[in-house]
């Protein structure tokens, strides 16, 4: 096997601590450091995974690649939480060291069945000759937190007319029978999502691919992931292969949904209206819900991209998860808000009001580097109004409102360490102007901002120096009225 293979399938157990040590000790001189999302002890982050309410507290896991900041064998790793808000590390909860997920326990789903979790995910295997087949696996975590994987796969090929492209399966139940999609790639290559179906989540059945109206929509439909809000049925998906289309699919790879019917079981069928991009900021990917006990629809996703390298990484370590965010449909449409315990982690408050002209003002109070902060701006005769944040000498990163083009636009081309290269320094999307709600959580390295109570957000990992702390406000081109309030986390 090449160097470059062997590296990528080094397992942490052959490890010492004293190498695991030191990059740990690596990575925690990163300061670029989050303080409040959930980010790896060392390693690569990506996919969040198994996302579920279990005896009191919430279980999430995600796609962990240990030893470096590169996409090798992959681990679930395990955080828990009684608020959504406090996370605790609770270690490696699957991994890949068997027949069935020898070379990567990939994406999944977690259900409650018997009094126990269910995690069902796929096992990535590769044969001598490096050929991939993936397996279908089940982990049971029983009442104290043992997880303990089933013996043999669950489903162990890839079925008729689809490549080996056939992972990430997101569970629920429905009645009396447990279904899931599963992200797949027919031998056309053309992305799809297929539907299986069991009876006791041991046995599955490939029941065929969703007939959705998306003919043609990429190569490859990575973690999809289907709930129902308000009696409509949402399938939310990570298409690969799309062409940028005006402000839309920017990214390397895209996630997005389509809103529409309930999914006819029977049919296997999706009735439903056009794909929405779920997210318009530069890294986000492979969002993943779960229905809490309160009945809400709760998301998180990967702060991150497939094959882009990250400023961390030097360091040791690459991504994060985002905020969770709760669910709603408005309009015919998803929004987004932070859920409500965010607000747990608001301390020193500050406020300011007043008019913004070309003069960028900036308040007491209102600097920093972890930090909530929500402005309304009222436009008046302002062609361009908004927010300069973590704003040093020479860096700034923007959102903002520009009339003429009736769009909001996040603008990182000054936001410090580049990323993304090659994919552009500004992410856009049309709103009606006039008043606009701006609402930021920024960490040390990212900023999440709902955009008019979340009707769309623009998530982003920015890497600017940790002396740029300044918050100003702008107008330009007329006058604004603006009232802002900020909290300290
Ligand atoms: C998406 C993905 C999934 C796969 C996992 C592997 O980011 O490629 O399709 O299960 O990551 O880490």
């Amino acid at each position: 096997m090449e160097l470059q293979k062997i590296k990528k399938y080094i397992r942490i157990e052959e490890v010492s601590q004293e190498e695991i040590d030191a990059l740990i000790l690596r990575v925690n001189n990163c300061s670029w450091r989050q303080t409040f999302h959930i980010q790896p002890i060392s390693g690569l982050l990506n996919d969040p995974n198994g996302f579920c309410f279990y005896k009191g507290e919430y279980h999430l896991f995600y796609q962990w690649h240990p030893l470096g900041p590169f996409h090798g064998l992959k681990y679930w790793y395990h955080t828990k939480s009684k608020d959504l808000v406090n996370w605790e590390n609770a270690g490696i909860a699957i991994k890949p060291d068997a027949y069935f997920d020898s070379h990567g326990a990939y994406s999944g789903s977690a259900i409650e069945h018997d009094g126990k979790i269910y995690l069902f995910y796929t096992g990535n295997t590769r044969d001598e000759n490096f050929i991939r087949n993936p397996h279908q696996c089940i982990a049971v975590m029983d009442s104290d937190g043992t997880i303990t994987k089933l013996e043999k796969s669950v489903f162990d090929k890839v079925p008729e007319g689809y490549t080996e492209h056939f992972r990430d399966p997101k569970v629920w139940k429905e009645g009396e029978r447990f279904y899931a999609v599963i992200g797949a790639q027919k031998t056309d290559e053309i992305g799809c999502v297929g539907l299986m179906s069991s009876s006791d989540l041991l046995e599955w059945n490939f029941e065929g691919e969703l007939t959705t109206k998306l003919d043609h929509f990429g190569y490859m439909w990575e973690c999809p992931d289907y709930f129902e809000i308000e009696n409509q049925g949402i399938l939310l998906f990570s298409p690969q292969g799309l062409e940028p289309k005006g402000d839309n699919y920017q990214n390397i790879y895209q996630s997005g949904y389509v809103l529409g019917e309930k999914l006819d079981l029977q049919q296997k069928e999706l009735t439903h209206g056009s794909f929405v991009e779920f997210d318009r900021g530069f890294d986000f990917y492979a969002p993943h819900t779960m229905q809490d006990s309160a009945g809400r629809r709760i998301v998180v996703a990967w702060m991150g991209l497939p094959e882009n390298e990250y400023p961390s990484d030097i360091n040791g370590w690459a991504h994060c998860l985002t905020i969770p965010r709760e669910l709603s449909v408005q309009n015919g449409k998803l929004v987004q808000k932070p859920v409500q315990e965010l607000q747990y982690l608001r301390k020193g408050k500050a406020e300011a009001a007043g008019t913004l002209s070309n003069e960028k003002k900036t308040y007491d109070g209102f600097s920093g580097v972890t930090y909530e902060l929500i402005c309304e701006i009222e436009s008046g005769d302002a062609v361009e109004y908004g927010i300069e944040f973590r704003a040093g000498e020479e860096e700034k990163t923007v959102i903002k409102y520009d009339a003429a083009q009736g769009k909001v636009i996040l603008d990182r081309s000054l936001s410090g360490k580049e990323v993304g290269k090659g994919y552009g320094t500004e992410r856009k999307c049309q709103m009606p102007g006039g008043k606009i709600k701006f609402h930021l959580f920024v960490d040390t390295s990212s900023v999440e901002i709902f955009v008019n109570d979340g009707e769309e957000v623009f998530t982003s990992r920015i890497f600017p120096d940790i002396k740029s702390r300044e918050i100003r406000f702008f107008a330009a081109g007329g006058c604004a009225a603006f009232k802002a309030v900020k909290w300290d986390f």
